[in-house]
């Protein structure tokens, strides 16, 4: 099914100089970025966006961590999309992560992992209109994608 994910590129990724290294993972994957845009987190998007997480212990810690540098924030469209990028980032953990993963090649923190990927459905639309009006996201089809992948594979 062709769904969109919220993928966020977080502060450690933009203090090592990792966007572009990470991006080509997802463009040469042949997925679509539909939306992209560089912003700061506020602690008052932070506690919305990781609401599950409010109340851990670890939260304080994860806010301060999300608001300290710029982030990007994506939209990214293709099959089954969700569930293919938490795969190309791998465990949440970088010190567990699988090698040839996104986390698993480049982070070795639990807490700096470089990439945030919805994790459902549900998930992704409520993280998508956190961070993107509908008029931001540039809906478009790519002239490559019959060469992507067969007309009837949806
Ligand atoms: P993310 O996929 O963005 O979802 C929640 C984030 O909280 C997670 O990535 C990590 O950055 C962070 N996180 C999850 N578990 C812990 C933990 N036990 N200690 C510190 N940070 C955590």
């Amino acid at each position: 099914m062709l769904e969109r994910s919220l993928v966020l590129l977080k502060p450690d990724c933009v203090e090592r100089r990792l966007m572009g290294s990470i991006i080509s993972r997802f463009e040469n994957k042949g997925l679509n970025i539909v939306a992209m845009k560089m912003l700061r987190v506020t602690p008052d998007l932070a506690k919305q966006h990781y609401a599950e997480h409010v109340e851990k212990p670890f939260y304080p810690s994860l806010e301060e961590f999300i608001t300290s540098a710029p982030i990007v924030a994506m939209a990214v469209e293709g099959l089954d999309v969700i569930r293919l990028i938490r795969d190309m980032l791998g465990a949440t953990n970088g010190l567990t992560a699988a090698p040839g993963t996104i986390r698993g090649d480049y982070s070795s923190s639990r807490q700096m992992n470089l990439v945030h990927a919805s994790d459902s459905p549900e998930s992704a639309k409520r993280e998508l209109e956190l961070y993107f009006t509908a008029d931001e996201i540039c809906d478009h089809e790519l002239r490559l994608t019959p060469s992507l992948r067969a007309a009837d594979e949806e």
